[in-house]
């Protein structure tokens, strides 16, 4: 497995499993598998609701918990500074765990920075290792970064081959930050997958477009944590270890990026991230 190295010194995963709706039985299966066959780093979030099965999981592979990267988020309507300490506990308590490896404030909505500064607290305590962001465009992420003791180390956002956020991602690198990706496989859009491009340099290799969609994420020094319930896919989606993309492979890919988002806010963000009231994190299996 791959590794980045973030600012901190925390080596990262290129790798890891997203776990975005993922029912509770297919998210401790799918964190089980991932972790027996070799996967070390697993993203969850309070909203999705399975942290607790993550954990569930992780103890299931028999994997020590000090091998896996375990990374979780923070949801908006826990920014305040007293919410956002208490969502840190209670956290740590469904993943079953002292500490989680890496903390992101899941969207740039409401108070962040008071739950920055909580963070940092926990990153005090040892309760929390690396801190990051997701969603933060570059106006927000400067707001966090002139704030911050502890700077953000990571930073998830929507990339894919259709979505490629070359210019982020030079910001992002210039300020220390890694950035990873989510949908990194389109959120599983078969036009994406079935794309001529793709077809034809997994063809080339001998794999699949998810495997070549994945490797062309770590060979542009990005983290992809693409999601999967299918045990055939688990394994799959890690076996790009093995071969290499060439110049003009990763040249043919650069140029089918066309700035395109699947995941569209269904209104402003501050108001979605709102009117789900106070979801509560604890009501799951
Ligand atoms: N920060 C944020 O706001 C945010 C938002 C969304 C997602 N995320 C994170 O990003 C992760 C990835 O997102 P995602 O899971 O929605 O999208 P994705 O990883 O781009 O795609 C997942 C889809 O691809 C399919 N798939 C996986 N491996 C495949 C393979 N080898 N061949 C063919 N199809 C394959 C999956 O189906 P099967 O289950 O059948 O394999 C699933 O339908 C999430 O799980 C979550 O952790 C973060």
């Amino acid at each position: 497995m791959s590794t980045i190295q973030l600012h901190n010194g925390m080596a990262m995963p290129t790798l890891g499993l997203g776990t975005f709706r993922l029912s509770p039985d297919d998210c401790e299966r799918a964190v089980a598998t991932a972790l027996e066959c070799g996967y070390r780093l697993v993203d969850t979030a309070n909203v999705y609701m399975n942290e607790r099965a993550v954990a569930r999981g992780i103890a299931a592979s028999g994997v020590p918990r000090e091998q896996v990267v375990v990374q979780t988020k923070l949801w908006p309507t826990c920014y305040r500074r007293a919410d956002a300490a208490a969502a840190i506990d209670a956290t740590l308590r469904r993943l079953d765990t002292d500490y989680v490896d890496v903390l992101l404030l899941h969207q740039p909505a409401g108070r962040y920075l008071e739950a920055w500064d909580a963070m940092q607290e926990a990153v005090g305590a040892g309760k929390v290792r690396t801190l990051g962001l997701s969603n933060f465009d570059a106006r927000q992420l400067h707001d966090v970064m002139t704030h911050a003791d502890v700077q953000p180390a990571v930073m998830q956002l929507e990339c894919h081959p259709y979505r490629q956020l070359e210019s982020a991602q030079w910001l992002l690198e210039g300020n220390g930050i890694a950035l990873q990706a989510w949908y990194p496989l389109g959120h599983g859009d078969a036009r994406l997958l079935a794309d001529p491009t793709i077809v034809r340099i997994a063809g080339h290799h001998g794999r699949t477009p998810a495997q070549v969609v994945l490797r062309w994420h770590v060979q542009s020094h990005r983290i992809a944590v693409p999601g999967s319930h299918d045990p055939a896919h688990i394994r799959e989606n890690l076996a790009i270890g093995d071969f290499e993309l060439d110049e003009y492979e990763m040249d043919d890919l650069a140029r089918l990026d066309r700035d395109r988002a699947y995941f569209r806010m269904p209104g402003p963000l501050r108001r979605v991230a709102f009117t789900m009231g106070r979801p509560d994190f604890d009501a799951q299996p």
